[in-house]
């Protein structure tokens, strides 16, 4: 078996060809992956085959699993596996249901002093009249694109980071994940050294010396600046999908724009990162 690994998008993200999750990699391999979704951002590998544990041990090749607050979604025997069912999707505070994944662009778990590196989704099932895509943006080539001034307003600043009010987060994992925790708005990426916008807008509680009012209107701005087609891809879910991505320098978008009761089923797996610097 030969690894290889092309590019998906000028954006960001790659496919990685000739790989068969079910069978032991050499450690070449496993280095060859590591480092591509670390360089692209996006790694997709398509056509697995994986029960549970395969799946954790493909995600584990990327690092260390990390505890998820999504309470109810958790697989029983493998409590590190949240299973997204757009059939079961969770409500906010205010009893507004929303299907599973989030509603805008953000990076996952801010709400953590060591948020997780990366994120690994792994497609069941797919809605079957379409829709469901995922849209990555790579948050690297974003803080590249801004004005020098621009790149230095935004690296004073640090975001107040808080879980959000949705009723699948039980209340005892509010209390356990629930601290507020300060992060640079631009991070520096611990292994390729490169800046990139770090952000979750919907658990910005606000910015570090703004009010709450403000910083939303700062927010708000921000995301549609930074937001652009050439920073973006679309991924097209096939069944057997597997991709994860490096939260430290991508922002990703939930499509919901398919019809939920048809089913669209998530395996979904974070890894351990550290403090963001
Ligand atoms: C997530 C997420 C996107 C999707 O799992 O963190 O945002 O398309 N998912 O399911
Ligand atoms: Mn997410």
């Amino acid at each position: 078996m030969t690894v290889s690994i092309s590019p998906i998008s000028d954006a960001l993200g790659a496919e990685a060809n000739g790989v068969d999750l079910t069978r032991p990699l050499t450690q070449a391999e496993q280095d060859v992956l590591q480092q591509a979704v670390v360089e692209n951002l996006v790694l997709v590998i398509r056509n697995q085959h994986l029960n549970p544990e395969q799946y954790l041990a493909s995600v584990r090749l990327f690092g260390d699993t990390m505890p998820q607050h999504l309470t109810e979604m958790l697989m029983k025997d493998h409590p590190e596996i949240a299973v997204l069912d757009s059939r079961n999707a969770g409500a906010d505070a205010d009893g507004t249901v929303y299907t599973t994944g989030s509603r805008d662009w953000h990076t996952d778990h801010t709400n953590h002093a060591k948020p997780p590196k990366f994120t690994a989704l792994y497609a069941i099932t797919l809605p079957k009249s379409g829709g469901g895509d995922t849209g990555f943006a790579n948050m690297r080539k974003a803080f590249d694109n801004l004005p020098p001034s621009r790149q230095a307003e935004l690296s004073a600043l640090q975001t107040i980071n808080k879980i959000e009010d949705k009723a699948y987060v039980s209340a005892a994992d509010k209390k356990k994940f629930g601290v507020l925790q300060s992060h640079p708005l631009i991070r520096t990426h611990p292994e390729t050294g490169r800046k990139a916008i770090y952000i979750h807008p919907g658990k910005v509680a606000k910015i570090e010396g703004m009010s709450e009012e403000d910083s939303k209107g700062f927010v708000d701005n921000l995301m549609d600046q930074i937001i652009q087609p050439d920073v973006t891809y679309r991924h097209k879910w096939r069944i057997g999908d597997f991709v994860i991505w490096d939260n430290r320098a991508v922002v990703h978008l939930a499509h919901r724009d398919y019809d939920p009761t048809e089913g669209r089923v998530m395996q979904r797996v974070l890894v351990q990162g550290e403090a963001p610097r």
